[in-house]
């Protein structure tokens, strides 16, 4: 998969699906020359298009070699000697000067792919399944290495990528910047795709033209952010959602993050994506290295929806771990919309009953249950029971809930510490605070230091004591406000540039342990809806509530969105109640449960008020859902009408071979004369016929003349979902 041509110096990762070319220029620049659609040999002729521009300087001591730097596409920029573009890395030295000169030193060819320490990542499952190329660079004047590594998989588009940047001499330094990787490629008229937003508006689809520009896509929230997904894409003019070049791009990382998509006035095109910048100063001691997060690449020629294929697939395979990989998800109830604050164990018993009726299959207890949480102003920090609330004790409520044959659930907020709690009152500088300064609060709560290892051994074991003693099936692992004050109480004064990572590394440790110690647990991310939906938490959390946002058209968006690059398997998502409490739309029954069962469906309501018919149809979607689960969490999704178009919204999500398949489609608003919907498909057999609406349609016909959609049409906020299925020989 990955060869060199010891002879031009190119190194090519190819494995008939993508080519990512890379090669040392003269004077040992390491620069990209390729990367696309799979070919056999790289022969190189991208290596001839370097030449040096006006105003420019170029590099010192290059003989006859005339280029300059800020035009040769380089794979690990730095800036100072004559590249004006965003630099990829900044190491400040002990004489004042931040700039490395970094040229190829040594490269090495491993078989696998090797873990990232103390961070998430994709991995291999062995040796066969990916080779990694390791290229060292190094600035023997200042004694910064920069070792680049770049893995590929046998059967997929995909090129990881991190850094491990080391201090080679005994002075020492401080790397203000680090990015996971950077490529400087030739994208002209090249559209970005970026998914930004806000709480409970989540990664709705925004498509841009490039210009000459930097774009920045970042988070400074120490948390991946409700704002801007650390994932984006660079599409060729033209692409759709079925057809045309799309690169995907995404940083496994949790925390700050800062994506740079530059276009220069070549038209040449600097992706950049790593930890932000701003804030961060890491000490590197003599001897010492500091490991990036990754970075993962695809490529497709197969527009947005083959792009979609790739990660899907990625994440489900090659990402998410332990006994929920590829295992079926829980139909759920969770008792936020219905109860918030207020309940008690008869409430929360009379709901699971009703659920349990319905053929739900596992309780959440959310917000509240602990020690005497009765609003958002007090007890986080404090993980025992709520007396109060519950006196027989959660185990007790467990334990009836798996009685009635039901998992339970319990919601946790691990990070976060009320200044009304026990734990403030022990422990004061337990949180991130500024000394001297009284600390922002964000929902009446303060961030606790997980940078510190007594503070994250704390709460982990007052979680155990509780998870010990009580059967617990599902965690929601929540977190409700942003950072401030990013300062920690035991780390000096010149390390207070390392907290915001420190902390992510805190988190990641805290998630690592946990799930080791309990690997029958399925844990579910959350921050506030989807404020940290990303590849990183991914690792640990092999689903994420989507949004707070549970209004079905609202969710149209948000899910369409979280899709171009997250998994069915990822995306939870609920059928709340009506009038909706985010928006007090009323929308259909229909319409809620297409959506919510496009991904992990679960129930965010009192099941207890529902009506006779609105039972009815409950209990037919969990049916439906509970026969084809394994299609809805882990099916092909096939994006048909985008919701960002102003119109109707539609997906199909096929099995692998296109056999069967269900077709959603959304139409918020009615109006006069509407179109006749015949909605093309893709993927099926075009020499099969399939059962569908009572009918016998060719897959041919389904996806040429299409599928004549049975929507309501004088009726706002219609959905439907459509189930298809092959015909075989049996149903003759
Ligand atoms: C935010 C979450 O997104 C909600 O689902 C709920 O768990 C609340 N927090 C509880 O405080």
């Amino acid at each position: 998969m990955i060869e060199y041509d010891e002879t031009n110096r190119v190194f090519h990762l190819h494995n008939g699906l993508v080519s990512y070319a890379l090669g040392v220029a003269p004077g040992g620049y390491l620069t990209h020359l390729y990367f696309g659609r799979a070919v056999r040999h790289y022969h190189g002729t991208g290596r001839e298009h370097h030449m040096s521009t006006s105003f420019s300087p170029l590099p010192a001591g290059q003989g006859d070699d005339v280029f300059g730097l800020n035009d040769l596409p380089l794979e690990y920029p730095g800036s100072g000697f004559g590249d004006y573009r965003v630099p990829a890395h900044e190491v400040a030295q002990p004489d004042g000067t931040a700039v490395t000169d970094l040229r190829y030193q040594s490269h090495r060819i491993t078989a696998g792919k090797p873990a990232l320490p103390g961070l998430p990542a994709t991995y291999a499952t062995g040796d066969l399944d990916a080779e990694t190329l390791t290229v060292v660079l190094a600035d023997p004047v200042n004694g910064t290495e920069a070792a680049l590594a770049y893995t590929i998989f046998r059967d997929r588009a995909v090129i990881t990528r991190s850094v491990v940047v080391t201090n080679r001499d005994a002075r020492p330094k401080v790397i203000r910047k680090a990015a996971s990787a950077s490529l400087d490629f030739t994208a002209p008229g090249f559209e970005l795709i970026h998914l930004s937003g806000s709480y409970a508006k989540e990664r709705h689809l925004v498509r841009e033209r490039l210009t000459q520009e930097i774009r920045i896509l970042d988070s400074k929230r120490g948390a991946s952010s409700h704002y801007q997904n650390p994932t984006f894409a660079l599409v060729a003019p033209g692409t759709t959602e079925h057809t045309g070049v799309a690169y995907g791009f995404g940083l496994v990382y949790s925390g700050n993050h800062e994506c740079v998509i530059e276009q220069n006035d070549r038209q040449q095109v600097r992706v950049m994506a790593g930890i932000n910048p701003a804030g961060f100063a890491w000490n590197l001691a003599p001897g010492a290295s500091f490991q990036t997060p990754e970075v993962i690449l695809t490529y497709t020629d197969q527009g947005l929806n083959g792009l979609s294929a790739t990660w899907h697939r990625l994440i489900n395979d090659r990402l998410i771990r332990g006994r929920y990989r590829h295992h079926d998800r829980p139909i759920v109830i969770n008792n936020w919309e219905a109860t918030y604050f207020d309940f008690d164990e008869a409430k929360i018993l009379a709901i699971v009953a009703a659920a349990k009726r319905l053929g739900v299959e596992a309780f959440v207890l959310d917000d509240g249950w602990f020690g005497h949480r009765d609003d958002d102003r007090s007890s986080l920090g404090d993980w025992v029971t709520h007396a109060q609330k519950l006196p027989a004790g959660l185990a007790h409520l467990s334990q009836v809930i798996h009685q009635q044959g039901m998992k339970f659930g319990l919601w946790f907020e691990p990070e976060m510490i009320s200044e009304d709690s026990e734990l403030f009152a022990a422990h004061p500088d337990y949180r991130l605070a500024i000394p001297g300064r009284a600390g922002s609060a964000g929902r009446h709560q303060f961030t606790l230091d997980f940078s510190r290892e007594d503070v994250r051994q704390a709460v982990l074991d007052q979680m155990c004591a509780v998870l010990d003693h009580t059967q617990v099936d599902f965690i929601k692992w929540d977190m409700n406000r942003n950072m401030s004050e990013v300062f920690s109480a035991t780390l000096p004064a010149h390390a207070q540039g390392e907290v915001a990572h420190r902390y992510m590394l805190g988190l990641y440790d805290m998630l690592e342990r946990l799930t080791t110690r309990y690997p029958e647990i399925l844990f579910e991310g959350c921050s506030g809806g989807g404020g940290r939906f990303d590849l990183g938490m991914l690792a640990y959390t092999p689903q994420i509530w989507t949004s707070d946002d549970t209004d079905a058209v609202a969710r149209l968006k948000i899910q369409y969105g979280t899709s171009l690059f997250y998994p069915l398997s990822t995306i939870s998502a609920h059928v709340s109640a009506v009038p909706n409490h985010q928006f007090q739309r009323v929308t259909s029954m229909a319409l809620r449960g297409a959506v919510a069962s496009s991904g992990v469906l679960g129930y965010e309501l009192d099941a207890t008020k529902l009506t006779e018919s609105e039972q009815a149809a409950v209990r037919e979607q969990i049916a439906f859902y509970q026969t084809h689960r394994r299609l809805l969490q882990y099916g092909r999704l096939t994006r048909l009408l985008s919701p960002f178009d102003g119109g109707d919204t539609a997906w199909q999500i096929s099995d692998d071979r296109g056999l069967e398949a269900v077709v959603v489609y959304a139409r918020p608003l009615a109006e006069e004369a509407p179109a006749v919907i015949r909605l093309r498909l893709f993927g099926l057999d075009a020499n099969r016929d399939y059962a569908v609406l009572g009918q016998r349609v060719g897959g041919d016909e389904l996806m040429g003349e299409g599928l004549l959609v049975p929507l309501p049409l004088s009726q706002d906020y219609a959905g439907v979902q459509v189930y298809l299925k092959a015909v075989t020989d049996d149903d003759e």
